[in-house]
């Protein structure tokens, strides 16, 4: 019987000599692209963690009865910074490690210092493991952020063992390290290394889990993933958000990614001052502040940021082109949208933008990915195209199909109320969307089957009708 079956040896499938850095993939094999996300060139060497080992071999756990378990759930504290809180699920839960990633310079230390300051303002002591800048620099910033002294422990070092030795014997109500790329544990292997990143994570974990104490994880992100990326440790901590922003606008926004807690629909903004990153309770109001009145080219969109509805302006800018194929450019928007819609625009709704460049960008650094704005993309681009305004009392919602018809949107009710509240008076939506439901609101409806439709209703001369037919 020996020898008549080749098997595979067996622990080719366990030993993982390879990961990837953009999703986390293990394989035993080098290649030029990743087998499961299939990207390019982001396969690094990869030595298996020691805690999976630890697992194995680790101590006896007892058996409970899930009635026995004490829920932790009202035990959340909240940090006292409303829209940090707002994402989190409604505060901090006692030994949970939250990582926070982001672009470098986006604004990650300044919010976990502030929610630092919240926490010794209310009497709690905070250790934070500062391995990116000196004692002395984050003094500065927290004088700024006008956060004076009480218990802030600051660990100006990279030695987790050793920091976390300390911290132990202190007992903090947090612990705060920044940041995960800086730190190194003994059983990490080499500085800098993916397998020290992960390694030093779920030592983290593990102490956050110990003592009961919720712990702060900043992670830089790039866009090209250069640093080895917090995207490996998603699946080891507790919950994930990430601080987003366009780097020269003051908007900042807080979305969860993952929350083992609560739920990932909310979103915080926040805006970038002197004094650092200030909630801001309205964002509709912030992101359309600064509309001008009879702007050609604009078109405000009730989106919806998780399960929140924010006002947002649309812009687009049409000119002639001089390139031998025309521009898109885009920001804030999915740049395959804009394509689509402006492709619809010309076959299907009389608007020809062959020989035209398209710039498109959603006002305030903010990036909208729903369908339902590509309405007011598109009237935007149509009010450019014609150089004539919208109304400046309209919104507009709806997601444009390659036939040229408008198809419904979801949660119809929210996002007009909150057009209603900003003073908006109408809105053109699609005509199937109020088919399902008819929304109770103040808000005069205007609705349109086709991009055509909508278009004379927004861009005609006199007030809007349902005929809209004028010369
Ligand atoms: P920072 O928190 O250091 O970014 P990260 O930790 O994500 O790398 O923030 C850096 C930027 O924020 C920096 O360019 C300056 C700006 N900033 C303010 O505008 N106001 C402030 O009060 C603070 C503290 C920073
Ligand atoms: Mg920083």
């Amino acid at each position: 019987m020996r020898g008549m079956t080749t098997r595979t040896p067996r622990h080719s499938r366990e030993r993982s000599n390879f990961a990837c850095k953009e999703c986390g993939n293990e394989t035993a094999k080098w290649a030029g692209r990743c087998p499961a996300c299939e990207a390019w060139n982001t396969l690094v060497e990869w030595t298996p963690a020691s805690g999976r080992a630890a697992a194995r071999t680790g101590v006896a756990t007892d058996v409970v009865d899930i009635g026995a378990v004490v829920s932790e759930d009202g035990a959340r504290q909240p940090l006292g910074i409303s829209e940090f809180d707002r994402v989190l699920g409604g505060g901090i839960v006692p030994g949970s490690l939250v990582l926070i990633g982001g672009d470098p310079g986006i604004g990650k230390s300044t919010l976990l210092l502030q929610a630092a300051g919240a926490l010794v303002g209310a009497g709690k002591t905070v250790f934070y493991l500062a391995g990116e800048e000196s004692a002395s620099q984050i003094k500065m910033r927290a004088e700024r952020l006008g956060i004076t002294g009480g218990n802030l422990l600051l660990y100006p070092g990279t030695n987790l063992d050793d920091a976390l030795g300390r911290a132990s014997d202190l007992l903090p109500a947090a612990l705060i390290v920044d940041s995960i790329q800086t730190v190194h544990t003994a059983e990490g292997g080499a500085p800098g290394s993916l397998s020290q990143l992960r390694e030093s994570t779920m030592t983290l974990m593990r102490w956050a889990k110990d003592t009961g104490i919720p712990v702060f994880v900043i992670g830089h992100v790039t866009k090209d993933g250069d640093i080895a990326g917090p995207r490996l440790l998603e699946h080891i901590v507790d919950v994930v958000l990430y601080l987003e922003g366009d780097r020269f606008s003051a908007y900042r926004l807080l979305r969860g990614v993952k929350n083992r807690f609560g739920s990932i629909d909310e979103v915080g903004v926040f805006e970038m001052a002197g004094d650092g990153l200030r909630a801001v309770d309205n964002p509709s109001e912030a992101f359309i502040a600064e509309r001008g009145q009879g702007a050609v080219g604009s078109c405000v969109v009730p989106t919806l940021e998780g399960s929140r509805p924010v006002l947002v302006e649309v812009q687009a800018l049409t000119s002639p082109t001089v390139a031998p194929v025309p521009r898109r450019i885009v920001n804030g928007l999915d740049s395959s949208r804009v394509q689509l819609v402006a492709a619809v625009l010309g076959r299907r709704a009389g608007v020809p933008l062959a020989g035209q460049d398209i710039i498109a960008s959603v006002v305030g650094g903010l990036r909208i990915s729903e369908p339902a704005a590509d309405l007011g993309l598109a009237l935007a681009i149509a009010s450019s195209h014609r150089d004539k305004p919208l109304p400046a009392d309209i919104v507009a919602l709806g997601e444009v199909g390659l036939t040229g018809e408008l198809r419904s949107v979801t949660h119809l009710e929210r996002r007009l109320n909150e057009a209603e509240r900003l003073g908006f008076k109408r809105c053109i939506l699609p005509e199937s969307t109020l088919q399902r439901q008819r929304p109770k609101i103040g808000l005069e409806l205007l609705p349109a089957a086709s991009l055509k439709d909508a278009i004379k209703l927004a861009l005609t001369d006199d007030e809007p009708s349902f005929e809209g037919d004028l010369p």
